[in-house]
């Protein structure tokens, strides 16, 4: 049965600002689509998937993630990958949620910005209408693979701008330093595409700081490895830059051997605006409120601290205005 704990952080109105979407790709619909499209899967059932969810590093997860989005070929399965993450999120209290996906994953295939992008708007604005969630979508450069490629791929999206929200910086973090992507970023900028960036997650500060200063980033995604370089948490702070933090990730690829040492708490003390999120929670073993339901735990959160987190995923929001007054509303009238 849900504890008190559970339920009052599920309640709380919340945004969930780092999540990919290939990442919510659960075992059982990797086997359903499988079987749908005539993917061979090198696994022989659910329980063989989940065995091989044992990671070293970003790398190690990162092979299994993409050999997994193989199955996603038509517009009917985005469709009901991005259904099934927004019905869950909802559930967890989610009222916005600001989701990655990886286009190149899917071009490289063959799979064209028209399949994906029809599958994943009718699946939000279904969600929508029918659960009053706030749902829009950010287009990441997979930084493995040369900065032309991102280029082309921005290109590519144009005729689908009006349905982007903004442009990330993701995969193989250390030795894919940001400065390469500036022109990429910039013409993002110009196109009024809003800007973050992966960064600090398995590189160093230096990675954050090249983020903000080369991409323009507005929010750091990770940014946890900021912490060893006081300059750079003073300027995350004074300049409210809010970190996507991602508790089960990081424990899951090694940043951290037990939740208990996670410095999320740290952060927050140190005046970071720190938000929790899931990143991939199918491959994680969580989804948003597990995050913050672990994290409350391991790291002895009080209610206030709950209530800040959920506050700062909401401020740190690309939602309108008047979205973001409301669920603030919401938000002041449980917690105060
Ligand atoms: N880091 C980098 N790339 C990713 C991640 C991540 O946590 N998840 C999916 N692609
Ligand atoms: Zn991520």
């Amino acid at each position: 049965m849900a504890d008190a704990r559970e339920e009052f952080i599920r309640s709380l109105p919340k945004a969930e600002l780092h999540v990919h979407i290939e990442g919510t790709l659960e075992p059982e619909m990797m086997f359903e689509l499988a079987a749908r499209n005539g993917v061979d899967l090198p696994y022989g059932d659910v329980a063989e998937v989940r065995a091989a969810y044992s990671f070293d590093d970003l790398q190690s997860f990162l092979d299994i993630y993409y050999e997994g989005a193989s199955v996603l070929q038509l517009t009917q399965d985005f469709d009901d990958l991005m259904s099934a993450y927004l019905q869950r999120a909802h559930a967890d209290g989610v009222r916005r949620a600001e989701i990655f996906f990886d286009p190149q994953t899917h071009t490289e295939r063959g799979i064209g910005f028209d399949v994906f992008m029809a599958g994943f708007l009718a699946a939000i604005e279904r969600a929508q209408r029918e659960l009053g969630i706030s749902a829009a979508l950010i287009m990441c450069f997979l930084r493995h693979l040369p900065v032309d490629a991102a280029a082309d791929t921005l290109e590519l999206a144009l005729p689908h701008r009006e349905h982007l929200l903004g442009v990330g910086l993701d995969s193989s973090e250390v030795g894919h330093p940001p400065e390469p992507y500036a022109p990429v970023f910039r013409r993002a900028a110009e196109l009024g595409l809003r800007r973050v960036a992966h960064a600090g997650e398995e590189g160093p500060p230096a990675y954050v700081a090249g983020a903000l200063d080369a991409l323009g980033a507005e929010r750091i995604d990770h940014g946890v490895r900021a912490e060893s370089d006081d300059a750079l948490i003073a300027r995350l702070a004074d300049s409210s830059i809010p970190l996507t933090v991602c508790p089960l990730s990081n424990l899951a690829l090694g940043g951290v051997e037990r939740l208990e040492e996670h410095n999320l708490k740290r952060l927050m003390d140190r005046g970071v605006m720190v938000t929790v999120n899931s990143d991939d929670p199918a491959y994680f073993g969580g989804y948003l409120l597990d995050n913050y339901v672990r994290t409350a735990r391991a790291l002895d959160l009080t209610s206030d601290d709950l209530a800040t987190l959920a506050r700062n995923s909401i401020e740190a929001s690309f939602a309108t205005d008047d979205e973001r007054a409301r669920w603030l509303a919401e938000l002041d009238a449980i917690s105060a």
